[in-house]
């Protein structure tokens, strides 16, 4: 029986397969085509639990814990999670980025009342190695829900995963909180004039987490390439990573590798987004570097936190004492992304962003704001008239980024999140190639998307 434990690269336990059946290959068939169910049980219920160091806090957590157990799928899985709500409020669970049915998207469409229970069942697409993460998505109340401590990350790997399995893996979940002195999570009524700054700037907290950790230390052997998956699970918090003294090999973004490795020495992670970075050993034994978070400003001045200008360390990278490792040869072609076929387009889509309204208009369940075909493929235009940034994701379906501000992107990406920067204006193509039914686009700053910024596309045959 396969089991889950036997693929942990992760800094926390993952999740307990409760059952894992239908593991077949077919007749001569490769590993690729080998088809396995999951089977897992995720539980949202109260719990009080050390966040930060020294004080407990009354939080909901997944299965006990925050973040939840990191779900580690492969492509071509069948994925059976058995949610229990054992919150006294209803949620969902999101599957953030997931190409899946509507149906089991966990959108505020499908609310799971409190005291029930709800099986999402979906099948992992090939090609969709990547990481990914899962959170509830209520109507109203998705930031509070993650606020007090629901989200966790998916890994989804490929047999002919490109890049070398000796790399040891690093998964990095990172999110903020803010706690009032009694060690509560400290969420303000964004009606009252205290929660004011939240509502504007969507909620930021002044710890920053790692795992659920505060600055933990990762070790590294000098010489080693490690790859480090990057979850940005925060409510509002971009981060602008970089790590002192060191270059970073970026290999992925949202829906997976890139075609080729892109060498920078730092990558902005907006809320929502996920990277795939390769980190060199370059230091030598006994060095020690930290990851920090750059000033990113992407505030209007009136609400910008004061000391938005600090940079945060996140993490502290310590060298072993052991003798280098011999270099490792990184390949130059990871694999392809397929350009979306711009000739094929049928749709344009204006998107016009203002304070908490796309399009002049607030989220209505009832309402739908674009209708799309099947099959079709449409360039959507992302105009932000105001002045903060607002990070735009679309559910179900992976997308490419064509140009910000008519700046060609200079690489090919699946994306589900891309940051519309400050009175800018991102396009990006995508084809409904499968899936029909109602999908949610909003900004995923969790304050202005639970206050309206969202709308629903509805694809049909
Ligand atoms: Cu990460 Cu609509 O969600
Ligand atoms: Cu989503
Ligand atoms: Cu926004």
């Amino acid at each position: 029986m396969p089991s889950l434990s036997g693929v942990v690269f992760t800094l926390f336990p993952v999740l307990p397969v409760v059952a894992a059946a239908g593991w077949w290959a077919a007749p001569g068939a490769g590993t690729a085509n080998r088809l396995r169910t999951v089977e897992v049980t995720l539980t949202a219920s109260p719990a009080r639990l050390t966040l930060q160091p020294g004080v407990t806090s009354d939080v909901f957590a997944y299965n006990g814990r925050v973040p939840g157990p990191t779900l580690e799928l492969k492509e071509g899985d069948r994925v059976v999670v058995h949610f229990r709500n054992e919150l006294a409020e209803p949620s969902t669970i999101h599957w953030h980025g997931l190409h899946i049915p509507a149906s089991a998207d966990g959108s505020p469409f499908h609310p799971v009342a409190p005291g029930t229970q709800h099986d999402y069942v979906f099948t992992i697409p090939i090609g969709s190695a990547g990481t990914y993460w899962y959170h509830p998505h209520p109507h109203h109340l998705t930031g509070h829900q993650v606020a007090k401590g629901l989200y966790g990350a998916i890994i989804v790997r490929a047999d002919d995963d490109p890049l070398p399995a000796s790399l040891p893996e690093r998964l990095l979940v990172l999110s903020d909180n803010r706690f009032l002195e009694d060690g509560s999570i400290d969420i303000r009524d964004p009606l009252k004039p205290s929660g004011r700054v939240d509502a504007e700037n969507g909620r930021e907290g002044e710890v920053v987490f790692v795992n659920g950790e505060v600055r933990p230390t990762l070790s590294i052997r000098s010489g080693q390439v490690q790859r480090w998956r990057i979850v940005n699970a925060s409510a509002a918090r971009m981060y602008r990573l970089s790590l002192r003294g060191h270059r970073f090999l970026h290999v992925g973004s949202d829906g997976g590798l890139f075609e080729h490795p892109v060498d920078t020495t730092e990558v902005v992670l907006a809320v929502g987004e996920r990277v795939e970075l390769l980190v060199r050993g370059s230091g030598i034994p006994g060095d020690r570097t930290v990851l920090e978070a750059l000033p990113y400003d992407r505030y209007i001045p009136q609400t910008r936190p004061v000391n938005w200008r600090e940079p945060r360390d996140l993490l502290v990278l310590q060298y072993t004492d052991e003798s280098p490792v011999p270099p490792v040869t990184i390949p130059g072609r990871l694999r392809p992304v397929p350009a979306l076929d711009t000739t094929r387009v049928t749709a344009k889509r204006l998107m016009v962003l203002t304070q908490h309204l796309i399009n002049g208009q607030s989220m209505d369940l009832t309402r739908v704001d674009e209708r799309a075909r099947l099959g079709a493929t449409e360039i959507w235009e992302i105009e932000n008239l105001v002045g903060m940034d607002h990070p735009f994701h679309l559910h179900g379906f992976q997308f490419q980024v064509i140009d910000r501000n008519g700046v060609p992107e200079p690489f090919r990406s699946w994306k589900d999140v891309v940051n519309v920067p400050k009175h800018q204006t991102v396009r990006f193509i995508v084809r409904y190639d499968d899936h029909p039914g109602k999908w949610m686009y909003h900004c995923h700053i969790l304050d202005h998307e639970d206050h309206g910024m969202m709308g629903v596309l509805e694809v049909t045959r």
